[in-house]
């Protein structure tokens, strides 16, 4: 039997940042697409009338997305702003009026992870939660123990399956090219293990620091901001074994078993930095010890992967904004010809933000008389058309109650069990310079596996197409 549908869109934290970048623009995406006939109402705390919101709207896509005269006069049409704190009582009973007939809202929370619970609580002391879903922004949580309070208060209100946990990577088109490629060719399973992997790498490099947030990273850091979500869900999804068929809790479970063998990271296999000029940004503590930079090594202790080390690297300030994975392969076991460093012979890599790219690392014979090669990249580059964003996608599914990519809560459950040692200030801050790749001691954790690779700057790749 199908879902139903939700009847109308709600999103908190309509005047924020999030907003700004990514929910207009998503949609706007969503009635050009014809997939949101719906009233949209925005909840915020600023004063605004709906004629500034709606010019807030249109200043976001303007600025991140290119303006749908059509498509946005229809969002401006069925735009409503409801003014209001998420403590205040009154702003849930404004927003019930708002909501006028719609029997089946659909909520998305696009709030600092402490406020969660109080909007939840508010939604259902209003009346407001039923029949309702609620899409929940990620860190869930900020640990484990507050993560199980959160669920346990969502389960209160709404059913398991009337809640979707927001990561958005998860709806990155990379992301799930990413799943595609490693299930639909049969020349990568045969490798995909300890025998034949050296090493895996993942960087998730920002040119840019924490424009204006600092308050709110301040509450979380690049451990809760980026690796016990995006990075160890794009790690899942490399290492998981194939999912016994489409089916979406068949891909959940598939994943949760990595999760599960994910040893907890060591305090001495973790390297935390910070950039110079942080703590002068606006909301910064004078003396913080937040992390903008990590960089790890991680274990997954199963048959597939035991004693091949999953290195995990993501920081603010860095020379270039952009997200890759590099699987390292052992050199050939009989060496006839020459062959490169161990680990540089054949690979693959993966570019999964901004754009897609896939490429395999291969040596082949330099023209002359000795048997003497280079390794060159095969490589299938695609730049990004008119695909769907992350947020698209991930409204579009939760209307129609798909969970299949949003985060099952057993797998966050058990991410928060792998990074709760390095949580807190258990590995010292060391300090880095922005535009470098962070401290020193980052180098020296993954020296013996030949080095980080630099993911390349946007549109590098064009030059290296073999
Ligand atoms: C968000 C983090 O989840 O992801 C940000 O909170 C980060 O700090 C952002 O900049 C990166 O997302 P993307 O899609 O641009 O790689």
């Amino acid at each position: 039997m199908s879902e139903p549908r939700s009847d109308a869109f709600v999103f908190f934290g309509a005047t924020g940042d999030l907003a700004y970048k990514q929910i207009f623009p998503a949609l706007q995406a969503m009635i050009r697409h014809g997939h949101l006939d719906m009233p949209i109402i925005g909840v915020g705390r600023s004063s605004w009338d709906n004629d500034r919101f709606i010019a807030r709207a249109r200043d976001s896509i303007e600025k991140h997305a290119t303006l749908d005269r059509g498509a946005f006069e229809k969002l401006a049409s069925r735009l409503q702003y409801v003014i209001g704190d998420c403590r205040d009582e009154q702003t849930y009973q404004h927003l019930r009026e708002a909501l006028g007939n719609a029997e089946q809202p659909l909520y998305y929370l696009a709030l600092p992870p402490e406020i969660f619970g109080v909007v939840v609580d508010g939604l259902s002391k209003s009346g407001s939660a039923k029949n309702a879903r609620v899409m929940v922004e990620k860190p869930f949580g900020s640990d484990l123990a507050s993560a199980q309070a959160l669920n346990e208060s969502l389960m209160k209100s709404f059913s398991p399956s009337a809640v979707f946990r927001v990561d958005h990577y998860l709806g990155k088109e990379p992301v799930q090219n990413l799943l595609y490629f490693r299930f639909a060719n049969a020349l990568v399973e045969p490798v995909w293990n300890r025998h034949y992997v050296a090493s895996v790498q993942v960087t998730m490099a920002e040119s840019f620091g924490v424009q204006g947030r600092g308050g709110m990273y301040e509450g979380v850091g690049a451990i809760r901001d980026v690796v016990q979500n995006h990075l160890l869900q794009v790690v899942s999804l490399l290492a998981t074994d194939a999912p016994a068929d489409g089916h979406p809790d068949a891909m959940r479970d598939a994943k949760l078993r990595v999760f599960e063998a994910m040893q907890p990271i060591s305090v001495d296999e973790t390297v935390r930095g910070q950039f110079s000029g942080y703590r002068d940004e606006p909301g910064v503590a004078p003396d913080s010890q937040v992390e903008t930079f990590v960089a790890l090594r991680l274990h997954i202790e199963n048959e597939r992967w035991a004693g091949v080390p999953f290195y995990i690297r993501a920081g603010k300030q860095l020379p270039v904004t952009g997200t890759e994975i590099m699987v390292k392969l052992k050199s050939p076991s009989h060496a006839v010809f020459d062959t490169a460093a161990p680990g540089q012979s054949n690979y693959f890599r993966f570019r999964i933000s901004p754009e897609v790219l896939i490429s395999v690392g291969a040596r082949v014979k330099v023209p002359g008389e000795v048997m003497a090669g280079e390794t060159v990249e095969l490589v299938a580059h695609r730049h990004p058309g008119d695909e769907m964003a992350p947020y698209e996608r991930l409204f579009g599914d939760a209307i129609l109650g798909d969970a299949s990519l949003f985060a099952r809560y057993d797998s966050i459950e058990a991410a928060w069990r792998t990074v709760a040692p390095i949580l807190g200030n258990t590995v010292p801050i060391r300090y880095y310079e922005s535009s470098s790749w962070g401290p020193e001691e980052s180098e020296q954790l993954i020296s013996r596996d030949g080095g980080w690779h630099a993911p390349v700057a946007k549109d590098a790749n064009e030059g290296n197409a073999g």
